[in-house]
Order: C-alpha cells, then structure tokens, then sequence
C-alpha cells in the first residue's frame, strides 16, 4: 500500500525535531477520521454485506479492551489502522517482509499485518501509540530516537522503535552488534541504519537508566 511521506506534510516554521516529536508521541494524533472505517455493525444500524462473515470481538490494545468488528480474514494492521484509528502502525510491504507494521503482542514483536486479528483474543497488544506514559513522557526508546534524530521519513520508525522495545525485554543491555541482529526483521527504505542503530542504542540506554 503506497503511504504518504509524513515529513513532507510537515508545516512551515515547525522545527524537525518537532516534528518528529509529534509524529513518535502519537501516530493517532494525526486526525485519522478520514481512514477510520466505522464498526457500523457495533451500533447495529446497518446490516452486514450478504455472504460477509463477521463477529464482534474484544481486543486488549494499549491496556484497553476495544470491542471491535472483525472479518475473517482481516489482519491486526487492518483492524488497529481502520478501525481503531491506530495510525502509528504502518503498513508497508503487507506481507511480513518489512516490518514497519511491528506490534507487540504479549511483549512479543509480531508482523502485525500477517496476523489474523481473530487470533488476538485474550492477547495483549501494543502499539507506538501505547508506549508513552499516561502523563505523555515518552518512552526511553521513543526518547533515544528524539535525542538522536535517528529517522528521514520516519516511516519505519514505529516499527524500529516496537522491535527495539521487545527485543530489549530479553537483552537489556545489547551490543550494537547484537541490537542490529535483533531488530534485523526490520527494513528502512531510507536505509538510514547507522543512525537509526545509534538512535535505538541511545534508547536502549535511556531504558537503563530509567
Ligand atoms: S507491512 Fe508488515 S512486514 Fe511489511
Ligand atoms: S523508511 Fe524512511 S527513515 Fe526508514
């Protein structure tokens, strides 16, 4: 699915750093009404499309139980971008080669586009948007990127960052060497690795510290 470069939307007189503050703390913050596919089944005032198979469900997303209308064959990426509004997950190869879609599910990083959100159930799922405190501090990864300006676009950033995040839960305190093998399922096709790495590490430090 082709995506808009987000940078290129930034307004006039708005610092990149900013800018990017913006975008890290809350992909959801930009206004994702035009995207969102409302649940019309939820409030029951439109009737289901003929031969559709769908069934409401409840996910655990960023410690909320969400009730959700689900089809069988829809992925989480769909699920959390068009109907939850959780546009921080990006969707870029759809088809778990590039990892800009990376959720945490049970602390786990997952391919949130080559999972079948019906399999969610009784899981705990974590996306960009759910990783800042409730009083806004941001996470030391989202930190670490912001103090090192670790992304062009940033179009892959949501997906680094929830790598970084999970793989850190099992390796706190990575070489660089081994912070890059751990997050090698993600790709960045502004091949800004050397800064992103020194982005995540910082993060990673930041997570030490905190
Ligand atoms: S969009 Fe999921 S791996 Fe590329
Ligand atoms: S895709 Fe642009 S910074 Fe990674």
């Amino acid at each position: 699915m082709a995506e808009k470069d987000v940078a290129a939307d930034a307004p006039s007189g708005v610092s990149r750093r900013n800018f990017i503050k913006g975008v890290i703390a809350s992909g959801a913050a930009v206004s994702s009404a035009g995207y969102l596919w409302r649940a019309s089944t939820l409030s029951g005032q439109q009737p289901s499309a003929p031969g559709s198979v769908e069934r409401l469900i409840t996910l655990n997303v960023n410690g909320r139980d969400r009730r959700v209308d689900v089809l069988k064959q829809e992925t989480l990426a769909t699920t959390l971008r068009y109907k939850l509004g959780l546009t921080g997950t990006k969707i870029g190869c759809d088809r778990a080669e590039c990892g800009a879609c990376t959720v945490l599910v049970d602390g786990v990083p997952r391919y949130s586009c080559s999972t079948l959100t019906h399999t969610m159930r009784g899981r705990k799922i974590v996306t960009i948007e759910g990783l800042a405190a409730a009083d806004g501090k941001l996470h030391p990864v989202q930190q670490g990127v912001i103090d090192e300006q670790g992304f062009q676009c940033a179009f892959c950033m949501s997906g680094f960052i929830m790598a970084t995040v999970g793989f850190l839960k099992t390796n706190p305190n990575p070489t660089r060497m081994e912070l890059a093998h751990g997050i090698s399922g993600n790709l960045c096709r502004c091949q800004d690795y050397d800064k992103i790495l020194t982005a995540l590490m910082c993060g990673a430090e930041n997570l030490r510290k905190a």
